[in-house]
């Protein structure tokens, strides 16, 4: 297999560390967005309330494994557009492929003749599914996937696990967390959830509500692996219960591996959901399954009702399209996915050495397979600690790494890796005297918050 790295990696040593006037326009530039967007934000997960108080970079550009902020500060990062960019930023074949698709028109009045190739292709490279439907967001299609599920089954209720963090903006889900404000609780009463890795929970759940439940829906894997037989016991248990299994591969489809976590696993859902990486952070999203289901959204059968599945105005958007069939492209010219989990495995060595080395390993824990890591932090009583979240981002983000978490790319490179490991070990120096002498003397600033809590 050819190698190609599109990235000359700059080994230049970073800026010396940063401080809170380094991040006078970032602070300033903050104000203006929550004056102008609710949340100062278009996703949660890259608000404010998630990063230090003082030093929340409002960015500006990327390219490979590195961002730029406002201030002009540079970073080695580990958030990778929300796990949707496993290429690197501005990947230059897809550029490349986008930037001719931009000379064909963006949107046309009949599907296209790159629809039907991506379509494909995605069929071909992924082998999770007969047919496939594009969207643009993840949200997208696990709604559709639902739906889809609750129209071929009859039924309404739908069991989520309870483990995975995030399926869909949507009401069925978003009723599940404490963000209910706006949810009517009719919806809120169809979903109900179970724990990963509990088969006998899930079975008791189906056995509760014979006959009501349409669909489950789960990611494959998440942090924790599947027990043996879990999988398995899943598929079997929706068969005798005539319940869809949904496989959310939103996160783990090209990066586990090419077809998704269900392709490591040997285990076929009914329904399959992708989106970030299949684009490398165009928008595009995928539903895909088995052709019996997927029909019910087309305009042949006759035998059941029409479903109105994903009806999108901009979900066959020429350069989405076109980016990701220059993805799958890289994917099977250059070793992507096992480039994800060598350096993410290099990657955990060095980070659990390094809070090894510091004192730190019960408190810092680095959590997920190497391919999608990221981290937990406790405080000196071993209970998580939002306070010492904030110290350790601002003490990485001192040391220019921006680290929502562990997510690596095709960009990262080992030496990339190594200097990261660098950088934390010291930013772990910093938490162990923050758990000796208390966090107070350390940490500038509230503590982040949680996601997902009704109030402000
Ligand atoms: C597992 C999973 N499913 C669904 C979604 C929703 O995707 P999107 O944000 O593109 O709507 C996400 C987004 O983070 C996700 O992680």
């Amino acid at each position: 297999m050819v190698v190609e790295k599109h990235f000359s990696v700059e080994e230049a040593p970073l800026p010396a560390p940063l401080e809170l006037a380094d991040f006078d326009r970032s602070r300033a530039l903050q104000a203006r967005l929550h004056a102008a967007i609710p949340g100062g934000s278009h996703t949660y997960a890259k608000g404010d309330d998630q990063f230090p108080e003082f030093m929340a970079p409002v960015l500006e550009r990327g390219r490979g494994c590195r961002v730029w902020d406002a201030d002009g500060n540079e970073y080695l990062e580990y958030g990778m557009g929300l796990r949707s960019v496993t290429l690197g930023h501005c990947y230059e074949p897809v550029l490349t492929a986008v930037r001719r698709a931009l000379r064909l028109g963006t949107n046309l009045g009949r599907p296209t003749t790159l629809e039907l190739a991506t379509a494909e292709e995605f069929l071909e490279f992924t082998q999770a599914g007969e047919m496939v439907k594009f969207a643009k967001n993840g949200s997208d299609v696990t709604t559709a996937a639902i739906k889809l599920a609750r129209a071929y089954t009859g039924r309404d209720l739908v069991a989520l696990c309870a483990d995975h963090p995030f399926f869909s903006t949507d009401d069925w889900f978003m009723g599940t967390t404490p963000l209910q404000a706006g949810i009517p609780a009719a919806v809120r009463a169809l979903t109900r959830t179970f724990r990963y890795n509990d088969l006998p929970g899930v079975a008791q759940l189906l056995d509760e509500h014979p006959g009501q439940i349409a669909a489950i829906m789960l990611e494959v894997e998440r942090d924790q692996t599947p027990a043996p037989g879990f999988l398995e016991g899943l598929r079997r248990l929706c068969d005798e219960h005539g319940t869809l299994l949904i496989f959310d591969e939103i996160i783990t489809g090209f990066r586990w591996h090419p077809g998704g976590a269900q392709a490591l696993y040997g285990v076929r859902p009914d329904l399959s959901t992708f989106g970030k990486a299949i684009a490398n952070g165009f928008a595009l999203a995928a539903l895909t399954g088995r052709r019996e289901i997927m029909r019910l959204g087309g305009l042949d059968h006759h035998d059941r009702d029409r479903v109105f599945l994903l009806s999108t105005t901009n979900g066959a958007e020429l350069h989405a399209l076109a980016a990701a069939r220059a993805v799958m492209r890289a994917y099977n010219t250059v070793p992507v996915v096992a480039h994800l989990h060598q350096q993410g495995e290099r990657l955990r060595e060095g980070l659990q050495a390094a809070a090894h080395d510091q004192g730190v390993g019960e408190q810092f824990r680095v959590l997920g397979p190497g391919c999608c890591l990221y981290y937990g932090t406790r405080d000196a009583d071993g209970l998580p600690s939002q306070g010492f979240r904030t110290l350790f981002l601002q003490e990485t983000l001192r040391r220019g790494l921006l680290l929502p978490s562990f997510v690596i790319s095709y960009a990262h490179t080992a030496a990339v890796v190594d200097a990261t490991i660098a950088r934390v070990h010291e930013a772990l120096g910093v938490y162990r005297r923050a758990l000796d002498e208390g966090l107070d003397k350390y940490l500038m600033g509230r503590p982040v918050q949680p996601v997902y809590r009704a109030r402000n």
